[in-house]
């Protein structure tokens, strides 16, 4: 209830931006006409300026697909430099003030971007590299293989406090592990990759999945996301299978009309907020461990081990009520007493595990009715679950 009530007012907030569209045309000027912190995040996926100079040939005489397009060609790096900074300077404008960006590139062209990211101010959250699982080969011999490109993630500014990361999302894609910042994906080949004619349609085209990791991480449902380099709408057509907003902007008629057909193409099922969460962690509301004593979700007297996360099993109680893991002992204040340590769970989690800081919330376990270990995590979000079936019940009264 709480998550479709908040879905709600998103969309009633933006309902004057063109949501779900292409706008045809140059990006700084049609972002220009986008009101001030008005999306919730931003890919882009530039100009390279390759630079190419000749053609290029493979071994057996045949002749390279190469980035040699038009919309590649900058007269000079400085004019590169000042084009990058005029949309760099609107994506900023038209940002929400809990948005991030991604800007996605090659040794060519990202150093300069990443530069000049700095100077107006955005703030790298992470450096992402895209490994490609099948790069294309040097074929003349004289370099490495370039097998990667470099996302920049960053929000808009050092101070800016809230922004969107799906962190348990993206951990369980990684099988339950923290996702890295080295993504290994396949460039777009097969059916994925747009033909007409047996010819590609746009030579960047970006893969799918790539998209998929961008926008699951660091946006939610009924979001808006932006791309002012559409190409083929590849961020769209992720976009609207994950239910978030989206509005490209490209400046190719024949990108444009094949983006529009690809994206329609999506079938989008139906919004469920079950299927498609609308929190994370940093979203919710905080709960203190208090509530949960007030509540009588635990008692005082009850006794936390203390483990890292997964490593339950290795807790054992011996039949004198010691255990192979710190013990502490919850007092009726909330604060919790282990040996010569007491406070807060973060604090008394942060003296037993010799770190400068610790989340009480994964690091304290309970033994349950059951004889099992549970984490204290388990029992805030049981306790989150009751605050909204109250607030549910009340709203239906
Ligand atoms: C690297 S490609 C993006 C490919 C896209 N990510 C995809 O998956 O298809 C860059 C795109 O930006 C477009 N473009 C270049 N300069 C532009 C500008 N000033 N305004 C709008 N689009 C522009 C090009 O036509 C090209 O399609």
């Amino acid at each position: 209830m709480v998550a479709r009530a908040s879905a709600a007012a998103k969309i009633k907030e933006i309902e004057e931006l063109p949501l779900n569209s292409i706008l045809q045309g140059d990006c700084i000027e049609m972002m220009s006409r986008l009101p001030d912190k008005s999306v919730d995040l931003i890919f882009a996926d530039p100009p390279y300026n390759l630079q190419l100079q000749n053609e290029l040939w493979r071994p057996n005489m045949t002749l390279v697909d190469a980035v040699d397009d038009d919309w590649d060609k900058f007269d000079s790096f400085e004019a590169y430099d000042t084009f990058t900074r005029r949309w760099l300077a609107e994506c900023q404008r038209i940002l929400k003030d809990t948005g991030t960006i991604w800007v996605i590139g090659s040794y060519h062209n990202i150093y300069r971007v990443g530069s000049i990211m700095m100077d107006l101010g955005f703030w790298i959250l992470n450096d992402v590299v895209f490994v490609k699982l099948n790069p294309m080969p040097n074929f003349r011999g004289v370099r490495f293989t370039n097998a990667h490109e470099t996302l920049l993630w960053c929000k808009k500014s050092k101070n800016q406090k809230k922004y969107t990361f799906n962190y348990q999302q993206m951990k369980q894609i990684n099988d339950e592990k923290q996702m890295r910042s080295d993504w290994e994906i396949a460039l777009c080949t097969g059916n994925e990759r747009l033909k007409i004619n047996g010819e590609k349609v746009h030579s960047t085209q970006k893969p799918e999945a790539l998209l998929y990791r961008v926008i699951l991480s660091s946006s939610l449902p009924g979001d808006v996301v932006l791309d002012p380099f559409f190409g083929t709408g590849t961020t769209g057509a992720v976009a609207k299978k994950l239910h978030r907003n989206w509005i490209g902007i490209e400046r190719n008629p024949v990108y444009v009309g094949a983006a529009r057909e690809r994206i329609e193409a999506v079938r989008q099922t139906h919004l469920d907020f079950e299927v498609f969460p609308m929190h994370n962690k940093r979203t919710q509301p905080r709960i203190a461990f208090a509530a949960l004593l007030e509540n009588g979700l635990i008692n005082p007297g009850t006794r936390l081990y203390y483990a890292r996360p997964g490593r339950q099993k290795t807790i054992s109680v011996a039949g004198d009520g010691s255990s192979t893991v710190p013990i502490a002992t919850v007092r009726a204040d909330s604060s919790i007493k282990c040996g010569e340590f007491e406070g807060s769970i973060h604090l008394v989690g942060s003296k037993v595990g010799g770190a400068p800081s610790c989340n009480g919330w994964d690091h304290w376990w309970f033994q349950g009715e059951d004889g099992d270990f549970h984490s204290i995590d388990e029992l805030r979000a049981a306790f989150r679950d009751l605050q909204k079936e109250n607030a549910a019940s009340e709203a239906q009264s």
